[in-house]
C-alpha cells in the first residue's frame, strides 16, 4: 500500500514537472516572440521616419544607390536586414548588398499589407536565406514615391534558445528520473535491512523468553514439590535444592550473557587500554582451572615477544573465556592449548582442543545466537548458547576475523586475528 502512494507521488511530480515545463515552453516563447515582434515593428517605423526625414527618395535622383545606402547604414548600426522596396514590389535597397539578387517581392504577405498601409509584422523562413526570420513591414509615401520600408531579424537566438531549453528539459527529466531511480534503490534496500533486524529482534525476543521460562519452570516445580512434602526428606531436599542452584545459575548466567550481547553490540566500546596479552591469558588460565577435567590439561605457554594489544580488557579476557571454556567443556582426555603470537599487523591466538569436534555443517552455525550442536550437554553443562555470538561481536568490534577448523572425534581449533 505505501509502495503505491508512493509511486503515485513520483508519477504526479513527474506529470507536474511536465506540465509546468510544456506551459513555460509555449507561453514563454510565445509570449518572447510577441516582444521581439513588437520591437522590430516599433524599430521599422522609426527607419520610416529617418527615411522621410532624410528624404532618401529625393536623393535617389541624384544618387543611384541611396536606397542601398540607408539601407546599409541602418541595418550596420542596429543588427538586423534592411529592405526598400517600391509599389511593384521591386527590391530598391538591401542591406546586404544583395538587392539585385533579390526577385520581385510583391507575392510576400508582409510587403502586401504594408502597401494595402498596414504596419505589420509576422514570422516565417526567409525565401532568400534558410533561416526564420521575423518581418516587420511600414508602408512609406513620399512625394512620388510609395513603398514599403522593411526591417528583418532572424530568430537564430530565439530558436537557440529554443533548442537549449529542450535540452535541459530531457536533462531535466532524466536527472529527476535517474535520482527517483536512486531513492527506490535505496529505499528498497533500507525497508529489507529494516525488516531484516526487525525479525532478527523479534526471534531473538522470543528464544531469550523461551530460554529464561525453562529454569524458571523447573525452579518453580521443584520449589512446589519441596513444599508439598519433599522438605521432609532431607536426602531428596537437599538433591532438589542442588538442583534449583543450577538451575538459578543458568537464568543468571543467560541474562548477563544476554545483556553483554546487547551492550558489545551497541558498540559503546571506547574504553581502550595497551593490554599485556599474555597476563590476561594467565588470568583466564587460573580462572577455568576449576572446570579442568580430571584427565585434560590446560595448556598456556606465554611468548615474551607479543606486542600488547590496544582494547577493552574485559572484552578480550571475555573472548578468551568463552572459547577456552567451550574446549573444556567439550575434552574429557588430552588438552585445551592456548597461543598467542604477534605478527607484523595481527594479534594471532589460537585455542584448539582434543575433544569431540563437530561435523563440516554445523561449524557455519555455532556462531549463530542460542545455536547448540547438542542442546542436552549444552544444558547440562550451563551453557546459554550465547558465548560464541559474543566472541563474534567482540572480533567484529576490533575488526578481526575468526576461523575454526574441526573433525569429529579429534578436536577443533579457533584461529582469531585482531589487527593492531
Ligand atoms: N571447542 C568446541 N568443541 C566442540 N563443540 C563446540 C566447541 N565450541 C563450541 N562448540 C559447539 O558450539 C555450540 C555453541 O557454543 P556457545 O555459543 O559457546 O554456546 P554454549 O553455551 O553451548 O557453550 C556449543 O553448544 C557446542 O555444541
Ligand atoms: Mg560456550
Amino acid at each position: 500500500m505505501k509502495k503505491k502512494v508512493l509511486i503515485g507521488y513520483v508519477i504526479a511530480a513527474v506529470i507536474a514537472l511536465l506540465a509546468f515545463e510544456y506551459a513555460f515552453w509555449t507561453n514563454g516563447f510565445t509570449y518572447l516572440e510577441h516582444q521581439s515582434e513588437h520591437s522590430y515593428l516599433t524599430q521599422a517605423e522609426l527607419l520610416r521616419d529617418l527615411f522621410l526625414a532624410e528624404d532618401v527618395a529625393g536623393q535617389s535622383g541624384e544618387r543611384e544607390d541611396a536606397y542601398e545606402q540607408f539601407a546599409d547604414d541602418y541595418a550596420e548600426k542596429y543588427n538586423i536586414r534592411v529592405t526598400i522596396i517600391d509599389a511593384e514590389g521591386n527590391v530598391l535597397g538591401e542591406s546586404r548588398g544583395a538587392g539585385e539578387l533579390m526577385n520581385n517581392h510583391l507575392d510576400r504577405e508582409e510587403v502586401q499589407k504594408a502597401l494595402q498601409g498596414e504596419s505589420n509584422s509576422l514570422i516565417r523562413k526567409s525565401d532568400t536565406f534558410d533561416v526564420d526570420y521575423c518581418y516587420c513591414a511600414v508602408p512609406v509615401e513620399d512625394g512620388d514615391f510609395r513603398g514599403v520600408i522593411r526591417v528583418a531579424v532572424p530568430l537564430q537566438e530565439l530558436q537557440d534558445m529554443d533548442y537549449e531549453f529542450v535540452r535541459s528539459t530531457i536533462m531535466a527529466i532524466a536527472i529527476l528520473a535517474a535520482l527517483i531511480l536512486f531513492l527506490g534503490l535505496y529505499f528498497r534496500k533500507y525497508v529489507l535491512a529494516m525488516k531484516k533486524v526487525e525479525n532478527m529482534r523479534r526471534e531473538f525476543v522470543s528464544n531469550v523468553t523461551h530460554e529464561l521460562k525453562t529454569p524458571l519452570t523447573s525452579i518453580r516445580g521443584f520449589v512446589e514439590t519441596l513444599k508439598a512434602g519433599a522438605i521432609e526428606d532431607p536426602k531428596i531436599a537437599h538433591k532438589f535444592l542442588d538442583i534449583i542452584e543450577i538451575e538459578s545459575d543458568r537464568l543468571s548466567n543467560l541474562i548477563s550473557d544476554t545483556l553483554l550481547l546487547s551492550e558489545i553490540e551497541s558498540k559503546k566500546d571506547t574504553k581502550r587500554e595497551p593490554c599485556d596479552v599474555n597476563a590476561v591469558i594467565t588470568e583466564v588460565v587460573e580462572l577455568l582451572q576449576p572446570k579442568v577435567r580430571e584427565h585434560v590439561r590446560l595448556i598456556f605457554h606465554p611468548d615474551a615477544s607479543v606486542r600488547p594489544y590496544s582494547c577493552n580488557r574485559d572484552r578480550l579476557k571475555q573472548l578468551l573465556i568463552n572459547l577456552t571454556d567451550n574446549g573444556l567443556k567439550a575434552t574429557e582426555f588430552g588438552a585445551v592449548t592456548i597461543s598467542c603470537r604477534s605478527t607484523a599487523s595481527q594479534l594471532v591466538l589460537e585455542i584448539s582442543d582434543t575433544g569431540i569436534g563437530m561435523e563440516e555443517e554445523q561449524l557455519d552455525r555455532i556462531f549463530e545466537r542460542f545455536y547448540r550442536v547438542d542442546k542436552g550437554r549444552s544444558k547440562a553443562q550451563g551453557g546459554t548458547g550465547l558465548g560464541l555470538s559474543i566472541v563474534k561481536h567482540i572480533v567484529e568490534l576490533y575488526n578481526g576475523t575468526i576461523e575454526v577448523t574441526s573433525k569429529p572425534g579429534v578436536g577443533t581449533e579457533f584461529t582469531v586475528r585482531l589487527p593492531y
